[in-house]
């Protein structure tokens, strides 16, 4: 079957595979302007750091269609989302072709090929950090969803069970918005993994029952210090991780990584509604008007951080100077 990409431009349009109607529905949103790709990047019909990078590139065609308001409709899409770093740089690369009088879309796909290597090259060193009858933990959803490649930490795990080396891919439901049981499970039954669902909350009694053999996760961004912001309930599993002796390891594409800011607590976690929260498959569970708390990220110290996987190699130890050595 011929997969849908989750990021194209066709016809004049960005073409977004719609993850809001996975895995029910696979539906593709045409976003013709500027303001409603801005809209799809909120509502996370396209999501995660490289996809979303990709998705701003191709946005600056679209701002372009008002020339004179090029910039401030670029800058709409770059500030859509304020965590992964990926969709500022993305949106600049472009708008960078537009101040040259180059073409945005054709730096769009140079983005999207780079992006595609950058898969295949993290697949390659982090198959090496996957011992064999693997059982590994993973959260939120980090395949050919988010990127314009097969993805970062669940295109290794598929790589391990490719090789005969995965035993079983723990997936996390990633409550609120259940990225883990509703896209990553969808990806992991077209794929053939050995997967199992669980609720989050469960993942303690799973470390505690020795069932894991290591951790692949993603990041929405990478401090200069190695500290890593990444879907909320990645800080937890590292906590978990560290508790039972199992390794930890990022999977992210340098353009990921942020040297201009320096620690967690310099980066912006995106705060989304409470409705998310409060409500489940669209019914209200909790009392009408209760308060939620609901950052979209947490953010995971580099002292927890086993290893960071990326297309130029491992950085391991999680050290500043190996950070900016990679990514400089
Ligand atoms: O809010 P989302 O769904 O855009 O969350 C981002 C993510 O997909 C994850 O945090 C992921 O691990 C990083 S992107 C490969």
């Amino acid at each position: 079957m011929d997969r849908l990409p989750a990021v194209a431009w066709r016809d004049g349009a960005v073409e977004l595979l719609d993850q809001t109607a996975l895995p029910a529905t696979e539906r593709v949103v045409r976003c013709a302007d500027a303001a409603s790709l801005v809209d799809a990047i909120q509502r996370l019909v396209v999501r995660g750091a490289p996809a979303l990078g990709v998705a701003g590139a191709y946005g600056v065609a679209l701002a372009l269609r008002d020339p004179a308001g090029v910039e401030a409709a670029a800058e709409r899409i770059a500030a859509a989302r304020p965590t992964a770093v990926n969709l500022r740089r993305g949106v600049e690369h472009a708008l960078a072709a537009v101040r040259e009088g180059r073409d945005p879309l054709a730096a769009a796909d140079e983005l999207a090929a780079a992006d595609a290597a950058a898969s295949r090259a993290m697949v390659a060193y982090g198959l090496d950090l996957v011992p064999d009858g693997a059982r590994v933990l993973t959260h939120c959803n980090t395949g050919s969803l988010v990127s314009a490649g097969d993805g970062t930490a669940y295109a290794v795990a598929r790589a391990a069970h490719g090789a005969g080396r995965l035993a079983r891919l723990w997936v996390d439901e990633t409550r609120p918005l259940l990225q883990g049981a509703r896209l990553t499970a969808w990806e992991a039954a077209r794929d053939g993994l050995p997967y199992a669902v669980l609720p989050d909350n469960a993942a303690g009694s799973l470390f505690a029952a020795g069932e894991v053999d290591v951790v692949l996760v993603g990041a929405d961004r990478i401090c200069a210090d190695g500290s890593v912001a990444n879907k909320v309930g990645t800080y937890p599993l590292a906590v978990l991780a560290r508790a039972h002796g199992v390794p930890f390891v990022v999977v992210a594409p340098v353009s990921t990584v942020d040297l201009a800011t320096a620690t967690g607590k310099d980066i912006v976690i995106e705060q989304r509604s409470a409705d998310e929260v409060t409500t489940f498959g669209g019914t209200r569970v909790a009392p009408e008007g209760a308060a939620a708390y609901n950052p979209a990220f947490d953010v995971t110290p580099p002292h927890l951080v086993s290893a960071i996987v990326t297309e130029r190699g491992v950085v391991s130890p999680v050290t500043e100077q190996k950070v900016r050595a990679v990514a400089e």
